[in-house]
């Protein structure tokens, strides 16, 4: 095995190295600080693999991203989000049986417990959708405890594929005052979600295709991510053995940041202030590259991808397809494509890799598709889930597995003794 060497104050000592399947190298850590007494430091993680992981592979110079091998695009393509969701959770692509078996116990729990209808109520209307999410799927696990790995975790992976849906619409219902509509076993996952949403009591609703397919896609495409700031949140929790809804909750958390899923609503309401100000996106192209202005172009940039991010360039796609299928024209759509036409030539933005994300477009569609836009990062969530799913259950499947638990170096005061506060 290949070791790299690290002198530190005079003295050698050699690191394993880890190569990956795709021949990324790691440096093997994990006995530094006994061997050394030095830690390693690396604000925000951008330098640090948290775990060895068989389940997402990004090159994010290339602009890859493949599930359990599949490229993203032949994927989005080709299958479905419940397909995909069966590839990321359990490792393959399933046979016509395994498929159908899937589907059928993801339309048949996807009821919730009457008595949780309840907690919906006790919500003001003005309560963000991804609070009420959050909240609903930690309550979940008073009705379905986790007491043993095969006989309630694997089902209780199914229930909340299942049900996130239905607490997804029904939040969005309590928002805007209307009555709760059930799930219906008949329809796609994507229709369901989408006749939840939609219906009403009065009269029938039959969810349009393009819509259906749009909401497939988008969900395909934020199914996984791997260790992003929300999953990295999911396995840190789960790592205390804390039950898996309590870990999906804190991921729910997680992505709402703005940096992070909430960035889609941010999108919206950043296009919508340019156009509240007249349209001028010159101005607000100026303030993003200006560090004194604290304003950032949502949207913009990422972590990971450093050339292109592959999901937004078939969203961009789609974009332009929904659009002109739901015959929209939205004065936000032309800001957005300003924006970015001066933002791929200006220098700031070139020199920076800093290209749109997937949030960029995604919240242009759910905006054509009717959707408001604090259900957007939800909706984000309803894509993630089976990705967060797939790394927690992995995460619990690795034997030999420790809580996380960082280090970090101390700045603070020095040992200094206490003093009563007569003498302060
Ligand atoms: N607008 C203007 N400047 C930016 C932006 C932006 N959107 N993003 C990064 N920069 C600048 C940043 O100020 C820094 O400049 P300098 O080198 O002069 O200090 C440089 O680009 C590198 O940025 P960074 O903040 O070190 O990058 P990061 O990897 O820590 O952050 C990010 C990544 C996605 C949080 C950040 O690009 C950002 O805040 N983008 C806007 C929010 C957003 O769209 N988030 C969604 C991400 S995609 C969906 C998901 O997976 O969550």
């Amino acid at each position: 095995m290949e070791k790299a060497k690290l002198i530190l104050g005079g003295k050698e000592f050699e690191l394993p190295v880890i190569v990956g399947s795709e021949k990324e190298t790691a440096l093997d850590i994990k006995k530094l600080r006994a061997d050394s007494g030095a830690i390693t430091m690396d604000s925000g993680y951008g330098n640090t693999g948290s775990c060895e992981s068989a389940i997402t592979f990004i090159d994010g110079e290339k602009g890859i991203l493949r599930y359990r091998g599949y490229p993203i695009e032949e994927l989005a393509k080709n299958s479905n989000f419940v397909e995909v969701s069966y590839l990321l959770v359990y490792g393959n692509l399933p046979s016509k049986k395994e498929l159908d078996d899937f589907h059928y116990q993801l339309t048949h729990h996807s009821l919730i417990h009457e008595d949780m209808k309840k907690f919906f109520e006790g919500f003001p209307p003005s309560a963000h959708p991804m609070g009420i999410l959050s909240a609903m799927v930690s309550s979940l696990s008073a009705f379905y405890p986790e007491e043993g790995f095969e006989t309630d975790v694997k089902i209780n992976m199914i229930r909340l594929m299942a049900k996130l849906k239905t607490i997804a619409a029904f939040s969005f219902k309590k928002s805007i005052g209307q009555p709760y509509i059930y799930p219906r076993n008949d329809l796609s996952f994507s229709a369901d979600m989408l006749h939840m949403m939609y219906a009403v009591p009065s009269e029938e609703y039959e969810v349009p295709k393009v819509l259906e397919d749009a909401l497939d896609l988008l969900l395909i495409l934020h199914a996984d991510h791997e260790q992003n700031c929300s999953t990295s949140t999911v396995r840190m929790v789960g790592s205390s053995e804390a039950n898996l809804f309590a870990a999906i909750s804190a991921g729910i958390c997680a992505l709402w940041g703005p940096l992070h899923g909430g960035a889609n609503q941010q999108v919206l309401q950043m296009l919508q202030l340019i156009k509240d100000d007249g349209g001028n996106y010159k101005k607000y192209m100026e303030m993003a590259k200006d560090k004194n202005s604290n304003f950032k172009l949502m949207g913009f940039g990422h972590r990971v991808y450093k050339n292109f991010d592959p999901r937004a360039q078939i969203l961009k796609a789609q974009a332009d397809k929904v659009l002109k299928q739901m015959g929209v024209n939205d004065p936000l759509l032309d800001i957005a494509r300003n924006l970015e036409e001066i933002a791929l030539k200006d220098n700031f933005f070139v020199e920076r890799k800093l290209y749109p994300n997937v949030d960029f477009y995604s919240g242009i569609i759910y905006r054509a598709m009717g959707i408001p836009t604090n259900m957007f990062t939800v909706m984000f969530a309803l894509g993630r889930l089976p990705g967060w799913i797939a790394q927690w259950k992995e995460m619990r499947e690795t034997p030999g597995g420790r809580i996380y638990r960082p280090r970090q170096i101390y700045t603070g005061a020095t040992n200094r003794p206490y003093v009563p506060i007569s003498k302060r």
